[in-house]
């Protein structure tokens, strides 16, 4: 596509998502919101997990956005610690991992996941329907799984130095 008519439509839309409701807190996404233990990573399997999802029938029955922009996800939450699948306002991400958060009702930018050129791997903009493209911000939620189990067992292993130091 002609970069210029790239850009315009970027624009466009973040002119959109600033105006209308699309940044605001959306009860009928909230209420579609179910834990995966994984996500598609492939645009054949996103297809066919929104098929089954059926995101256009709760489209019909919301006012959050335009009918055609609401539609299936699956992303990280806002802490970073599951995967979600959810109809909601698709938005545009821009240098982050997609999360849907549940607090404020909304797909967005989840600021603690800069896209980085190691890791997580992710573009400057893109759709957050195509969150499938960037399998690294799924795998984001077992190094979160990960950090939290050392920091246990740093804390176990320096109770049971200090525990030895004292009796010893
Ligand atoms: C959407 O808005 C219309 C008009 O304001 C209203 O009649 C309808 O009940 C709303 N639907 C939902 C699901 O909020
Ligand atoms: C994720 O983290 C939040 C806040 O720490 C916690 O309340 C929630 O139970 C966690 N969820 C999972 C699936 O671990
Ligand atoms: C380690 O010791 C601290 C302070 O005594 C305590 O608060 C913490 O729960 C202990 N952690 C573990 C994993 O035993």
């Amino acid at each position: 596509m002609d970069s210029w008519i790239r850009i315009f439509l970027i624009v466009h839309q973040l002119l959109i998502q600033g105006y209308m409701n699309d940044n605001r807190y959306c009860k009928e996404a909230v209420q579609t919101v179910k834990t995966v233990s994984s996500c598609p990573t492939s645009k054949e399997q996103w297809d066919k997990a929104a098929s089954k999802k059926k995101c256009w029938e709760k489209a019909l029955k919301q006012n959050c956005t335009i009918l055609d922009n609401f539609v299936y996800h699956c992303v990280i939450n806002g802490y970073g610690n599951t995967t979600l699948e959810v109809c909601a306002p698709k938005r545009i991400i821009l240098g982050h991992c997609a999360e849907f958060n549940e607090v404020g009702g909304v797909i967005q930018d989840q600021q603690l996941s800069p896209c980085s050129d190691v890791f997580p791997k992710c573009d400057h903009f893109y759709w957050s329907s195509e969150a499938f493209k960037y399998e690294d911000c799924y795998k984001l939620v077992e190094a979160n799984e990960i950090t939290t189990t050392l920091t246990t067992v740093k804390h176990v292993l320096s109770n049971e130095t200090i525990g030895g130091i004292i009796k010893g």
